[in-house]
């Protein structure tokens, strides 16, 4: 259910980042959502890093630093296991998925017990980016991660083409779009890097160009971005590559194909799913995506419709002033949603990439937050 009063964008950003930096745990970690049963005591990559560059971008330099430092700590952590799969990699003897990166770690950077579906690329190269546009925010050069962001551009050079599963968790069988996107983008951001050495940015730059050619070639049907390569459809995340992460320029000539394709084949009301046939909590819409769209209208240069995406957003908000995943009132598949409500109980409540993605938007539409 949205809601239908108008709700007070500023103060519901201000309250988003005020949650965002309360939330958060005193390693510097993140949790998804502190109190849904399948995330509790967990923090992932991929959410961290756009809820840092969230907290970054409203001034909240000190958080997203924090969760900067816990990220390069688990990388350096699993320093060992990241060199003997580039290791394995350079000899043509790649390890299995399973000894891959995990995706999530517990707040205290630990692997965790709890079975998932762990191999998931696009977070150690979202980390990067997210650090690298602080950096440039306040004039740093990266040398406090240089250590980690070596590995992981190591770990990504060597790793990028591997099927694995995507930002939904789902498909490891596929080479994902978003995913190459956010890999390719943290590799160019780490290129930027002064404080990386000159082989590595070498090497970071020249595969970040590689993965945007391979994008461009098999990644693209009738001119916009798809899901994954050899399908046609899109997937919302696609829209991040535009904004925020802007891998591609709000005028580049796959930006408003693919915008619109979401637009059509995923957005009732400014609300946007995931993906066609998706069937968690029975698919609904999802207010980290319609800012993620917004966001890359944005630097399309449609702010209206950047405005409208952020209300539609904002009135996802509860009565006790949280943002969830996502929405009912419009399911692709309807029939499903009762299993996952006895399975993992409500749709997690606050998630904090909601809050963060709103934040965000805000902040690129010139609402004032306030630290
Ligand atoms: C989503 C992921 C997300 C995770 C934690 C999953 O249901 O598919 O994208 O990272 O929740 O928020």
């Amino acid at each position: 259910m949205t809601n239908s009063q108008t709700v007070d964008i500023a103060a519901l950003a201000t309250a988003s980042l005020h949650l965002i930096t309360d939330m958060q745990h005193d390693s510097g970690a993140y949790p998804a959502s502190p109190t849904f049963s399948a995330y509790r005591g967990y923090s992932w990559f991929r959410d961290g890093a756009f809820i840092a560059d969230a907290a970054s971008s409203a001034g909240a330099s000190a958080s997203a630093h924090a969760f900067f430092d816990w990220c390069a700590r688990v990388v350096l952590a699993n320093q060992d296991r990241i060199l003997r799969i580039v290791e394995a990699e350079a000899n043509g003897a790649p390890l299995p998925d399973g000894e891959m990166l995990p995706t999530r770690f517990t707040l205290d950077g630990e692997p965790g017990a709890d079975d998932w579906w762990d191999f998931q690329l696009d977070g150690y190269g979202t980390w990067i980016w997210a650090l690298a546009a602080h950096e440039t925010r306040v004039g740093g050069d990266g040398s406090a991660w240089s250590e980690a962001v070596a590995l992981c551009v190591d770990y990504l050079c060597a790793t990028w083409s591997r099927p694995c599963f995507d930002w939904w968790e789902e498909h490891s069988e596929q080479q994902h779009i978003s995913t190459w996107g956010c890999v390719a983008a943290g590799l160019k951001a780490a290129s930027g890097l002064a404080s990386l050495d000159d082989d590595r940015r070498h090497l970071a730059a020249s595969t970040a160009r590689a993965i945007e050619a391979r994008i461009r070639t098999h990644g693209v049907f009738e001119g916009r971005l798809v899901k994954w390569v050899g399908e046609q459809r899109v997937d919302a995340s696609l829209a991040s590559l535009f904004g925020p992460i802007g891998l591609f320029s709000g005028d580049d000539a796959l930006c408003q194909p693919t915008l619109r394709r979401i637009e059509e084949e995923l957005t009732v009301n400014s609300g946007v799913h995931r993906f066609v046939g998706d069937r968690f909590y029975g698919g609904g819409r999802w207010p980290l995506l319609s800012c993620m769209l917004g966001l890359a209208w944005h630097a399309a240069g449609d702010d209206q419709r950047a405005a409208e995406l952020l209300e539609w957003a904002a009135s996802a908000v509860t009565q006790d002033g949280f943002l969830p995943e996502q929405v009912d009132g419009h399911l692709f598949h309807p029939d499903d949603r009762s299993e996952w409500l006895e399975r993992w109980g409500t749709v997690a409540t606050p998630l904090l990439w909601s809050h963060a993605m709103l934040v965000r938007l805000a902040v690129e539409l010139g609402v004032e937050v306030a630290k």
